[in-house]
């Protein structure tokens, strides 16, 4: 597990990422740097502050679990989501009381259950029947939030295919079923899927969830908890402010009741800005034509797929480097590839850019790198995942 307390660097009005690759003597160093700035996450919550007061955030963990960025949210007040006993204890760890989070995973082990409850940890998502007979047994006391499926038309990882009951068809059974069971469900969820780009993706699903509301009401639950999920953009605060806007307006017309909490799940929203990558080229490759004209330059970086890059097995979106090089602008620029060090041919970053003639020793940076990376890395052939360091404004 990496610190929780490592060095924070302090910046005075901007994070100047060539002085800390100057800083950071990297031609020594054969991990590539993550360059987290802490004060991004502390700009967007203070947006969503701003553009969503009424829903309070609960991070997902899954989406960057490193330990600094966990303390700095936590210590930031907002809620969290977590998936498993592990990153329960991290988040408990730094003192989140059990009701700043929801247990959001439908699906989850007897031991994790036995720790949420141990912990009081009461909130937690369920989906099908099995998992409420498995509540009913080993957490009957908790309370439960009944996920349903609704996709956004378009997101970077739709989960409809792997979580939640169908809404008309499963909600009011399941509900029945922990009726009759004695147990309380206090509420409902969704996931719209990850990298939503469908704006109206949430109204569809708030609406369904008014219908859950009243179902459950009618069965006899105290129906107080709106989850309204994840899906949230990392980067396009333009778009995020769309959301934003159909959010509230949808839950004003569905969920004018004030005695209803209302929270979200954001991950990327978070952390997808935070991280810049500093990759360095440590070794490169001519390929030719049968004429001997060069049709391309490849690149190995320190960095790739199974590395920080992990995150594009799932969420395949083209990736374009910044160049720390003098004049870069009016360097002629060749058809290039970019592979990660690993002896795998699956180890490719991009196979579709232009890039001045490079060296072994330059730098190329990544930006917005926070989400969905480190958790995913590994050293696979021995490579060494990134080091992180981490910044913040004075
Ligand atoms: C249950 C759940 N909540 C929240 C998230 C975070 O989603 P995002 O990073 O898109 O905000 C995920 C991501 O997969 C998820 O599965």
């Amino acid at each position: 597990m990496e610190s929780s307390n490592p060095k924070t660097h302090f910046y005075e009005k901007e994070l100047d990422i060539r002085h800390v690759i100057e800083e950071s003597d990297l031609q020594n160093l054969d991990q590539a740097l993550n360059i987290c700035d802490l004060s991004s996450l502390e700009r967007k919550l203070r947006l969503w502050q701003k553009l969503m007061p009424k829903i309070k955030p609960h991070y997902a963990v899954k989406c960057n679990d490193n330990p600094v960025v966990v303390k700095f949210l936590a210590d930031l007040g907002i809620g969290f989501d977590c998936a498993s006993k592990n990153e329960l204890k991290l988040v408990l760890g730094f003192g989140v009381s059990p009701e700043r989070i929801i247990f959001a995973h439908p699906c989850r082990p007897v031991s994790h259950l036995k720790f949420a409850k141990k912990q009081k940890v009461l909130n937690g998502t369920v989906d099908n029947e099995y998992e409420i007979y498995k509540l009913h047994k080993h957490y009957p006391n908790s309370n439960l939030i009944v996920r349903f499926k609704s996709e956004a038309k378009k997101a970077l990882c739709p989960l409809g295919d792997k979580y939640g009951c169908d809404a008309a068809a499963d909600g009011a059974a399941l509900m029945l079923l922990a009726k009759a069971l004695k147990l309380k469900v206090t509420g409902t969820s969704f996931h719209v899927g990850s990298g939503c780009s469908e704006v109206e993706a949430f109204d569809r699903a708030i609406e369904k969830a008014e219908n859950i509301f009243r179902a459950g009401e009618f069965i006899g639950h105290d129906m107080n908890l709106l989850d309204i999920g994840g899906g949230f953009p990392g980067i396009d605060d333009n778009m995020f402010g769309k959301m934003a806007e159909a959010v509230n307006s949808s839950v004003q017309l569905r969920f004018p009741d004030e005695r209803v909490q209302i929270i979200a799940e954001p991950g990327r929203f978070f952390v997808g800005a935070a991280y810049t990558l500093i990759c360095k080229v440590h070794a490169k490759r001519e390929v030719r034509s049968k004429d001997g004209k060069l049709d391309q330059l490849m690149y190995y970086l320190n960095d790739g797929i199974f590395g920080a890059f992990a995150g594009l097995f799932y969420y395949p979106e083209p990736v374009t480097p910044q160049l720390y090089l003098d004049e870069a602008e009016n360097m002629p620029k060749f058809r290039s590839v970019i592979w990660g060090p690993s002896c795998d041919a699956l180890d490719k970053i991009s196979g579709d850019l232009f890039l001045p003639n490079l060296n072994p020793g330059d730098l190329l940076g990544f930006r917005n790198m926070g989400a969905y990376a480190m958790p995913i890395a590994s050293p696979f052939n021995g490579f060494d995942v990134p080091e992180t360091r981490f910044y913040r404004a004075k």
